[in-house]
């Protein structure tokens, strides 16, 4: 079974948030106080979850990514995710996540079945990493990032690139990946919650590949398959690991767009950027399957042809990036 949206495109990646709550506050997600925590009622409960992900999956979805705020300071996180890996015509359960819990936790995320992990990594100098995640301790992500990679879970590392902030190590984790096997992704910072200064701190997808080109030779690569993201695949000439380039800014990658997402509250958005959300808290309360099935086909046609975060005059709103999952 296929689900293809009204654009031809091939609707096969569901993105599950499944927690507004976060252990970090970084700078590009969250105001320094936080954001209004949702309460445990308005949720999905993984009851609910399970229904989400079990219909989904029957009516085409084939790669489920677990996301948050930080989707494991969930409780019963670990055992929800063991169950979902069962669903039969699953072929991916991965989950994104910022790696401080991934010390006691990588262990029983790879029994549960879960296949990649895609671990936040803005910065390899402790104080820059603190700054950019309000209070994250480095050497503990970093001993998570080991840990995960003895489990044997294949590594994305992702960095929200921002001038004067960050971007100065760029050549340092491009570095990385001679010798370590993991996919360092370079993303484009976006505006989400509109603030005022943000160009000043946006670092454009072709600025980060020619400072990488400008050091090292680089290969292009072929998309990792149709499930996969929207990054562009590079990799250093005799590198272990491979970079990615993620530009949600300036070129968008609406027209390979295989995803939608639902949020921790119930959700459902066809796109990042569009105000449109369809709620299927109500439906999922009742356990209504042949509804929820009714309610994602519809949110599949209704999937706009194109997102626009940056564009003068947009009617977006501002959202916070915790409560959607990225
Ligand atoms: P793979 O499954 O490994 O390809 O991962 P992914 O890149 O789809 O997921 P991840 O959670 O690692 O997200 C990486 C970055 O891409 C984050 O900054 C996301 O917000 C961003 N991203 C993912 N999907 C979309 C999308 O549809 N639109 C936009 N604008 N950004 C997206
Ligand atoms: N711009 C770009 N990427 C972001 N993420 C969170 N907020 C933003 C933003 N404003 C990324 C995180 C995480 C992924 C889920 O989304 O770094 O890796
Ligand atoms: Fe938490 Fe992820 Fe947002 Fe950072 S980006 S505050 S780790 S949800």
């Amino acid at each position: 079974m296929t689900l293809i949206d009204s654009f031809g495109r091939n609707i096969n990646y569901l993105r599950l948030s499944v927690t507004d709550r976060c252990n970090l506050r970084c700078v590009y997600c969250m105001p320094a106080e936080g954001v209004r925590k949702l309460a445990h009622d308005e949720i999905l409960n993984y009851e609910e979850l399970l229904l989400l992900a079990e219909t989904a999956v029957a009516i085409g979805i084939e790669k489920i990514r677990i996301t948050g705020g930080e989707p494991l300071v969930r409780k019963g996180i670990v055992a929800f995710l063991g169950t979902l890996s069962q669903i039969s015509g699953l072929r991916q359960l991965v989950l994104t996540t910022n790696g401080m819990l991934l010390p006691e936790m990588a262990e029983g995320l790879r029994k549960a079945g879960v296949q990649r992990l895609n671990i936040s990594l803005d910065s390899l100098q402790p104080e820059t990493f603190a700054r950019i995640t309000r209070g994250g301790d480095l050497e503990r992500v970093l001993c998570g990032i080991a840990i995960a990679e003895k489990e044997g879970f294949p590594i994305k590392l992702n960095m929200v690139v921002m001038r004067g902030t960050n971007d100065d190590e760029v050549l340092d984790f491009a570095g990385l990946t001679m010798v370590k096997p993991y996919t360092m992704r370079f993303i484009e910072y976006m505006p989400t919650r509109k603030e005022p200064n943000w160009q000043s701190l946006a670092v454009p997808g072709d600025e980060i590949l020619r400072r990488i080109a400008g050091a090292y030779r680089i290969l292009p690569l072929d998309r990792d398959d149709s499930l996969s993201g929207p990054a562009k695949n590079y990799r250093i000439d005799g590198a272990a690991g491979a970079i990615g380039i993620i530009t949600p800014v300036s070129s968008h990658f609406c027209s390979e767009c295989n995803r939608i997402r639902v949020t921790s509250a119930g959700k459902a958005k066809g796109c990042l950027f569009d105000n449109t959300e369809y709620d299927l808290k109500t439906i999922l309360s009742n356990g209504n399957r042949a509804a929820l099935e009714k309610a994602l086909r519809a949110i599949v046609d209704r999937k706009p042809g194109k997102g626009f975060i940056a564009e003068k005059g947009s009617n977006r709103k501002p959202f916070d990036m915790s409560k959607v999952g990225g």
